[in-house]
């Protein structure tokens, strides 16, 4: 019996690695087989992690962005929604502290007739996940194969559900890689891990919700900036319709973060009220996926007012299970914290509520691990609001008090207040549209 010669790999990682580390640009062929040997396991995770800090420190030139993402998008399958009676449209947003916007956006934009497949992700850290929250609406299910996917874009217009193993596979590595490795934070390697799975995932038009401020990833404007003009660029050249909102996320976006509590905010906006923040957010992405997908003037205000959008939510809710009628749960201990001084809410720092909702167990610290439907921070005092010693700021939801200590060493500094009678500026949400 003669066993089979060893495959020769055509570069080393080592070569590759080096060559990134001196500040040099990475060809096409020795990106395509870094990720494609990666993926194979033939690149070790410890090269991986170095080649990573290296991009990190040393950056990527715009070729070297798009070969990097057309080698993660090739790595997996694709999928297609062209059999589709109904354009599609797509959004992302890069994570921040009370973002529940797909929640309310995904069935108002399906309310005008477009189908909206939103693939999403479970939180880590200080953000929430999509499927965490609605996982808080009693039997709610987050798997569905692509065949359910599909039928229901026809019949519901949208779906939030898990994204298969399949959808761009050396990301989905790459990225538990880069979230132990310290990085996360770069422009390339965002843009990259961002877009292989929006173009993978076959949307004929993109609207990303780029965040910045303290909550973000990308906590300066300026950054968050190119990194919008980046993933616009990726789009666009691989024929996606593409357009990114800069928003500010330096404080929560409405007053919950935590599961079942932003599920309860959501059913708010889609029933015309909510805070104004929401709203506005959800209204401003909207019309960009709509006309991206051709709809021109949508009213979506009136399609939240007179309960289009949640006969839409209800429609996606019930297709995957959920019992739109049950209660949301609730927290077996609420802790109220309240204010030692008088003023005006100038500030509200949105990673020390985030850090506070995920201590309170709304989050997880390593993947798999289960999460509190009913955790989280509700908000009693926003930016501009008037406070006095002893109001309540907030209150604090958990099931286990015993977090509830290191949940307020996180929240207890995040308000600023500024003398009362103070004009303090209203906060901009939307900053910049980049196309
Ligand atoms: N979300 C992703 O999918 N990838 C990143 O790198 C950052 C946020």
């Amino acid at each position: 019996m003669t066993t089979p010669a060893p495959t020769v790999e055509p570069h080393d990682a080592v070569d590759i690695l080096r060559a990134k580390r001196d500040g040099r640009a990475l060809d096409d062929g020795q990106i395509d087989w870094v990720i494609d040997a990666y993926t194979r396991g033939v690149v070790a995770e410890e090269q991986m992690a170095a080649l990573a800090m290296a991009i990190f420190l040393r950056g990527m030139e715009r070729r070297e962005i798009a070969r990097w993402t057309a080698a993660m998008i090739a790595s997996g399958e694709r999928m297609d929604f062209s059999a589709l009676s109904k354009p599609t449209t797509d959004k992302h947003s890069t994570g921040g502290v009370g973002d529940k916007i797909t929640l309310p956006l995904a069935p108002l934009v399906a309310s005008f007739g477009v189908a909206v497949p939103q693939l999403s992700g479970r939180g880590l850290g200080h953000t929430g996940g999509t499927l965490d929250k609605l996982e808080a609406i009693p039997g709610w299910r987050a798997d569905l194969t692509t065949e359910q996917m599909m039928a229901q874009l026809e019949s519901a217009g949208a779906v939030i559900c898990a994204a298969g193993a399949g959808l761009a596979p050396a990301d989905k590595k790459l990225y538990a890689l880069r979230d132990v490795t310290g990085t996360v934070e770069s422009i390339p390697l965002i843009a990259s891990s961002i877009m292989s799975k929006k173009i993978a995932e076959g949307t004929a038009a993109l609207t990303l919700d780029v965040k910045t401020g303290a909550g973000a990833f990308m906590t300066d404007e300026a950054e968050a900036r190119e990194l919008a003009r980046t993933m616009v660029e990726l789009g666009t050249d691989a024929g996606v319709r593409t357009v990114a909102l800069l928003t500010d996320m330096s404080a929560p976006l409405g007053r919950t973060a935590g599961n079942a509590l932003e599920v309860r905010e959501s059913l708010e906006i889609l029933d015309g009220g909510g805070p104004d923040d929401v709203r506005e957010l959800t209204c401003a992405l909207a019309t960009e996926m709509l006309e991206a997908a051709g709809v021109r003037d949508a009213d979506v205000e009136a399609a939240l007012a007179d309960g289009r959008a949640m006969d839409s939510w209800r429609a996606m809710i019930t297709a995957q299970g959920g019992d739109v009628d049950a209660p949301l749960p609730r927290a077996r201990h609420v802790e109220e914290l309240r204010a030692e001084e008088d003023g005006i809410v100038s500030g509200l720092d949105a990673m020390g509520v985030g850090v506070a909702a995920w201590r309170l167990g709304a989050g997880r610290s390593r993947p798999g691990e289960s999460v509190q439907a009913a955790a989280g921070v509700e908000i009693l005092r926003h930016h501009g609001e008037e406070v006095r010693s002893g109001d309540v700021l907030a209150r604090l939801h958990t099931d286990t008090p015993e977090r509830v200590e290191r949940a307020v060493q996180a929240i207890e500094g995040a308000w600023t207040l500024s003398a009362p009678g103070t004009p303090v500026p209203p906060r901009r949400i939307l900053r910049d549209r980049i196309a």
